[in-house]
């Protein structure tokens, strides 16, 4: 990350904070912008080819590509994309702080993997695989049922 990258997310994580954001989980997706939205699901496929190829290379112990794989979701946070100053103000309005944080903590998760790649460490890896799946599914789940309703967030 770059220092003004970094300094860009701080300042929008304090917005957020100070902002007061609604609790209720409702979909994200009707009040993006078509700029925001096309971002997004650039971003999402791409998350999507990545997966895609970790496990297969995770399960068979392909470390460097699990770590490539796995660094690639991370860099391209969306956040720190380069979003006009209107694009921020836009994705701000648009979106609860508990999504914000589930795309950072999945962001997070992401450099993680790629760490466990790095170290060769399997049982690591399927561990922080399995929470980043778990993340797809409650982010989805929680703020994108208009597109998903089938992710079902019900325990039993
Ligand atoms: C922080 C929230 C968040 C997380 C975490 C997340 N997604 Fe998404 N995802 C979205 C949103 C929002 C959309 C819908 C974007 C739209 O239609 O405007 C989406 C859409 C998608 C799509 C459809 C893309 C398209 O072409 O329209 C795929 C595939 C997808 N996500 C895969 C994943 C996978 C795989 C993961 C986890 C490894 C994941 N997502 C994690 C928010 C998230």
């Amino acid at each position: 990350m770059t220092a003004k990258a970094g300094k860009f997310i701080a300042a929008l994580l304090l917005g957020l904070t100070l902002s007061t954001s609604s609790l209720a989980a409702e979909p994200v997706t009707p009040g993006l912008t078509d700029k925001l939205s096309q971002l997004l699901q650039k971003e999402m496929r791409a998350v999507q080819a990545a997966m895609n190829a970790i496990h297969p290379a995770m399960v068979t112990g392909q470390h460097e590509t699990v770590a490539e794989n796995a660094q690639q979701i991370h860099d391209s946070f969306i956040l720190q994309q380069e979003l006009t100053e209107q694009d921020r103000k836009d994705l701000m309005s648009a979106v609860p702080k508990g999504f914000i944080e589930l795309d950072k903590e999945f962001h997070k998760l992401a450099a993680s993997l790629a760490e466990a790649g790095r170290k060769e460490n399997t049982m690591e890896q399927r561990q922080i695989y399995s929470e980043m799946t778990r993340n797809c599914i409650e982010c989805h789940g929680k703020y994108v049922s208009d597109r998903f309703p089938g992710v079902n967030l019900d325990k039993n």
